[in-house]
């Protein structure tokens, strides 16, 4: 894979660079910049080398929001960040002509003009015309077919990222694990997950599956899951899953009534149901303290690990399991690796992402690219190597 430190020239080149600008806002702020502190290191080689520095985003599903509050917080980590508020045209290539070099300019969110997302070229060829090289550095959007990440390689020399190079070379190893390997796969949406469970399953020793996933394992072995999370799928693909002897489910969680459901303190009402004790009108919202310690367990001695998906409904408070491992992770002397939007945020707000080895921005791209080795976004660069 050729890198941004592969670019023969720098100096006053327009760079473009599709980075993961695509942080939770509120009320106009940005809440987390964590994406942000990731995508600066390549920000930083191409501005010190005096390259026109380019950065292209989405930011959420819609294509409503702006990115400006988001150039304003990147503004505070670095210097030299403007934002203009059009993404193709005369006026943006107007805008990164006026560029001075060094500098950085954002301009807006991919996903306001609808052919991002249906792949469109014509698209993707107004977008490389704004510059003379492409860097693709959003890692956690590889995994998508979109015009930004697979089409405008096909137009400009292209190079991977800084962030990029190092989520592909910390994955890899991830899927060639040190045994006792564990994985452990919470969250929600059989669907997204099952690839990378029939991959976890040939290589790792033990593949827990935990959180709302959990549901899905534990109505199909005939267990009660009451008014629970579940997700719409096909029973015989768990059934298979089901019969390998290195799944590992919860053995109890925590449950309230679902009369509860939208009380603030929901939590307060919880008790733990042990196997097969879980009420018709109960819903799990968290595993419980013995999966916790068959967890620890397992993370003690383990020596590697892979995670994602929160183990309970953090947003509600639902953060013991989730917790507790992440906890038995920063003890353990594995090498570990976590992913996903949501874990992250989870265990960034219990203070302890610092103790993990390798934490990837991707939650889908991490997974497919557990499951498959590489993703559309890395083969389109290696495709296109038009120098
Ligand atoms: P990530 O973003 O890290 O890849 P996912 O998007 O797959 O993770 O899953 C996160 C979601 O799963 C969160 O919204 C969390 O509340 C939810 N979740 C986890 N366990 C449960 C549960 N038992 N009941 C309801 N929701 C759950
Ligand atoms: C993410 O937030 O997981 C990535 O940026 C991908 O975003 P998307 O799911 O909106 O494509
Ligand atoms: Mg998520």
């Amino acid at each position: 894979m050729r890198t941004v430190r592969d670019i023969p020239e720098l100096e006053n080149i327009p760079v473009l660079v599709r980075t993961a600008l695509n942080v939770p806002i509120e009320n106009g702020k940005v809440t987390n910049d964590y994406r942000l502190r990731r995508a600066l290191p390549t920000i930083k080689f191409l501005s010190e080398r005096g390259a026109k520095v380019i950065l292209i985003s989405h930011i959420g599903e819609q294509g409503t929001e702006t990115l400006e509050p988001v150039a304003r917080a990147l503004g505070k980590l670095i210097s030299g960040v403007s934002f203009f508020g059009e993404t193709i045209g005369e006026r943006a290539r107007k805008a990164v002509r006026e560029l001075a070099p060094g500098k950085i300019l954002v301009l807006e969110n991919l996903r306001r003009d609808q052919r991002e997302v249906m792949n469109d070229r014509a698209f993707a060829k107004e977008v490389a015309a704004l510059a003379d090289v492409f860097v693709e550095d959003s890692f956690d959007t590889c995994h998508r077919v979109h015009a930004s990440i697979v089409s405008v390689p096909e137009f400009l020399p292209s190079y991977a990222g800084i962030l990029l190079e190092e989520e592909v070379n910390e994955l890899s190893e991830a899927l060639k694990p040190k045994h006792p390997a564990l994985a452990v796969i919470g969250g929600a949406k059989f669907s997204t997950k099952e690839a990378v469970l029939t991959t976890l399953l040939k290589t790792y020793d033990h593949v827990f599956v935990g959180g709302a996933l959990a549901n899905d394992f534990l109505k199909v072995a005939g267990q009660e899951v009451g008014k629970s999370l579940v997700s719409n799928t096909a029973g015989n693909s768990i059934k298979k899953i089901l019969a390998n002897p290195k799944l590992v489910l919860p053995i109890d969680s925590l449950v309230i009534s679902s009369a509860n459901m939208s009380a603030i303190d929901a939590r307060m009402s919880a008790r733990i149901a042990t196997e097969g004790q879980v009420q018709s009108d109960e819903v799990i919202l968290d595993d419980g303290p013995g999966t916790s310690a068959l967890l620890a367990d397992l993370a003690k001695k383990a020596k590697n690990i892979l995670w994602n998906g929160p183990l309970g409904n953090y947003e509600r408070n639902f953060i013991d399991a989730t917790d507790a491992f992440a906890r038995a992770v920063a003890e353990s002397d594995a090498h570990s690796v976590v992913g996903g939007g949501d874990t992250i945020a989870a265990i960034e707000n219990l203070g302890l992402l610092p103790r993990f080895s390798f934490v990837s921005t991707g939650g889908g791209a991490m997974l497919d690219f557990i499951a498959k080795g590489t993703l559309p976004g890395i083969e389109a660069l290696d495709k296109n190597n038009n120098t």
